[in-house]
C-alpha cells in the first residue's frame, strides 16, 4: 500500500466522482490471505476516520474501540472470504444498537461503501477483491432495508458482481 492516503484523494462528497488515480505498481493480489485482509481492514479504517461524514460516526456517536473493532472486522472477513469461522457476532444486531444512538444516513451509507470499493480497487483484484465488494454491497442494502427510516441502494459505483453468489451474511 502507498504512503499516499486515499483520503486525500478522495475528499470529493459524491460516490460517483471519486478518483484517486492509478493503483500502486507491481502485481495484483488478491485478498486471498488473513495477512491481506489484514491489511485491507486497516487500510479502510485508517481513511474511514478521516472521513468527514463517516468518522464522527465511529469515533463521537460509537466511541470505538479500535483494539477491539480491527481484529473484529478481520474476524469478519475472514469468514466471509476465506471461510473462516472465528467471527461469530450479529451484525445487524450491532448496526441495530448504532442506528437507535443516532439514525444512519443514506449518505452515511454512499461514504462507506464508496471508501470500501476505493480501498478495495487501489490495491487489490481477483476473484475475492469481487467477492468483498459485492458482498458489501448487499450487506450494505440489506442492513439499510432492515434498519428503519433509511432509502439506500448501491447503486452509484459497479461493483463487479463476481463471486457473489452463494454468500452469506
Ligand atoms: C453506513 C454504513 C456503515 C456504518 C456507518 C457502520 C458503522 C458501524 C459501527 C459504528 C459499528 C460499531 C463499532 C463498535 O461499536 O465497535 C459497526 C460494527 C460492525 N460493522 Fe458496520 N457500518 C456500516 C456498514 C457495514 C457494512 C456494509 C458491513 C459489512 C459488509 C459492516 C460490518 C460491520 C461489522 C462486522 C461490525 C461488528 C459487529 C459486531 O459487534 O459483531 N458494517 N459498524
Amino acid at each position: 500500500m502507498s504512503e499516499r492516503r486515499l483520503a486525500a484523494q478522495t475528499s470529493m462528497k459524491r460516490a460517483d466522482t471519486f478518483d484517486i488515480g492509478s493503483p500502486d505498481v507491481g502485481p495484483a493480489v488478491d485478498l486471498a490471505t488473513r495477512g491481506q485482509i489484514h491489511d485491507l481492514v486497516v487500510s479502510f479504517y485508517r481513511e474511514l476516520i478521516m472521513d468527514d461524514n463517516l468518522g464522527p460516526v465511529f469515533s463521537e456517536v460509537a466511541e470505538v474501540d479500535w483494539s477491539h473493532h480491527i481484529p473484529l472486522l478481520i474476524d469478519y472477513w475472514c469468514r466471509v472470504l476465506l471461510g473462516d469461522p472465528s467471527y461469530q457476532g450479529a451484525i445487524l444486531d450491532a448496526h441495530r444498537r448504532m442506528h437507535d444512538l443516532q439514525a444512519f444516513t443514506a449518505e452515511n451509507f454512499d461514504r462507506w461503501y464508496a471508501l470500501w470499493i476505493i480501498t478495495i480497487d487501489h490495491t487489490w483484484s481477483g476473484p475475492l477483491a469481487e467477492k468483498a465488494k459485492a458482498h458489501a454491497a448487499r450487506i450494505a442494502a440489506s442492513l439499510a432495508r432492515q434498519l428503519p427510516r433509511i432509502a439506500w441502494e448501491p447503486t452509484q459505483l459497479q461493483t463487479g458482481t463476481r463471486g457473489a453468489k452463494g454468500d452469506t451474511d
